[in-house]
């Protein structure tokens, strides 16, 4: 079995004609998660799983299950799998590229008539994003019971459309219930999305872990005036507060640790008029380090920062903690198969910890679990310019086939 590959132009092809669908100008993807272009990316995957002769379950968190039957249909399935819904300026691999390579990896199977011992299923899960509705690997978090069903279908976007509703909307609402079930194993094929497999020129990050990610919505209350009647020395004018709060998180968090980040995606003034000095400021903080107690010492620290700047200001603040995924590891069995296959198929590769969060953190709560990276130019992603090499796409793809037939027939 081993000598097999997958057909790389076919996998190339299908990451274009996916990319297709809420193609953006400058050549990325908008595919919000629970948008009719979610629901077009996901009939068209579908669609080619089932010619592939797969059966597909949906459950009720919408997540998709294509899978092929083993020789031993009742042992616990290998799964590969990964995220169709995009960031508004994504690029077009960002989770794609291990939904489809789960998907060559079965076509590939079907092209040589091959029945694993296991079965083998390839997921695509609901809004891994978290952009438009909070928190992200939000389908994974309730498949493995991390979140509960009710919590993640009331989850509102900006217009207060609740994620359950969009679900039934686009026709994703399944009947199978979204809870842990036993799995062998899972493997999840995604690029970098950093600098560094790029900058070391090499195929294949075998991952060994996930980095803790902590997500706060942060509220600066002043009082709004006249623009032209309020002397400075009497303003309490939170934008300003939240301007040097902002500028105060960067440069701690560069102090703090090379490998420490903080950013503030978004940012929302009210009223928000040219004349007022504003009432309210409201914006989104994301924290991360590779260790838990770093991060939380780093959170510790902002708070005092914001305690520090508000008080001098006249400022009522508050940070609401709106999700936590604590640092993870992936599994050394399986994160050993990886690194053998990438180099029984002689590809250059070093283990690393992931940067950006993935379901594989939420499926390693369940079972056994690894990732197989490949580099992106340089190691740009959440972007329309994100791109990967063909060659890197097939090396990836490789990989995973090999370590699913390796774990399939364990
Ligand atoms: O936020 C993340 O790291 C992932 O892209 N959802
Ligand atoms: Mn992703
Ligand atoms: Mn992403």
């Amino acid at each position: 079995m081993s000598e097999i590959a997958i057909n790389s132009e076919r996998l190339w092809q299908s990451l274009a004609d996916m990319a297709r669908i809420g193609a953006t100008k400058l050549g990325g993807s908008k595919r919000l998660a629970l948008t009719d272009e979610d629901r077009a990316g996901r009939d068209l995957f579908v669609s080619w799983a089932r010619a592939a002769g797969c059966g597909i379950t949906i459950d009720e968190m919408g997540n998709i299950f294509a899978r092929r039957e083993g020789s031993r249909p009742e042992a616990e399935p290998v799964m590969a799998g990964s995220h169709l819904d995009t960031q508004p300026t994504g690029g077009r691999f960002d989770g794609v590229f291990g939904v489809l390579a789960g998907l060559e990896v079965l076509r590939t199977l079907a092209d040589h008539k091959l029945t694993t011992a296991r079965p083998f299923e390839v997921a695509v899960w609901t809004n891994e994003e978290g952009s438009r509705f909070q928190p992200a690997m939000m389908g994974s978090a309730v498949f493995a019971g991390a979140m509960p069903l009710e919590e993640a279908l009331g989850a509102t976007d900006q217009t207060g459309a609740t994620a359950g509703a969009e679900l039934a909307r686009i026709q994703y609402k399944g009947e199978a219930p979204c809870r842990p079930r036993p799995l062998h194993a899972y493997l999840e094929a995604h690029i970098e999305q950093g600098p560094v497999l790029e900058a070391e020129e090499l195929t294949i990050g075998v991952v060994t872990g996930i980095q803790g990610i902590k997500w706060f919505k942060a509220t600066l209350e002043g009082i709004n005036a006249h623009a032209g009647t309020t002397p400075m020395e009497v303003r309490r004018d939170p934008l300003v507060g939240a301007a040097r709060i902002v500028e105060a998180l960067d440069s701690m968090t560069r102090a703090f640790r090379p490998d420490a980040v903080a950013t503030v995606g978004m940012f929302s003034v009210s009223p928000g008029s040219i004349n007022v000095i504003n009432q309210e400021v409201n914006f989104s903080v994301d924290l991360r380090c590779p260790e838990e107690a770093a991060l939380l010492e780093l959170e510790k620290e902002f708070r005092a920062a914001c305690d520090e700047i508000t008080k001098g200001m006249g400022l009522r603040w508050k940070l609401e903690e709106i999700w936590y995924s604590p640092p993870s590891l992936f599994a050394p069995q399986v994160v050993d198969k990886v690194e053998a296959a990438a180099r029984a198929l002689g590809l250059s590769a070093r283990r690393m910890v992931s940067g950006a969060g993935h379901d594989a953190k939420h499926l390693a709560d369940l079972c056994p679990a690894g990732m197989i990276f490949i580099p992106c130019e340089n190691g740009i992603s959440h972007n329309e310019l994100e791109n990967v090499q063909p060659e890197h796409v097939a090396a990836g793809a490789n990989v995973l086939l090999r370590t699913v037939l390796e774990l399939a027939e364990s």
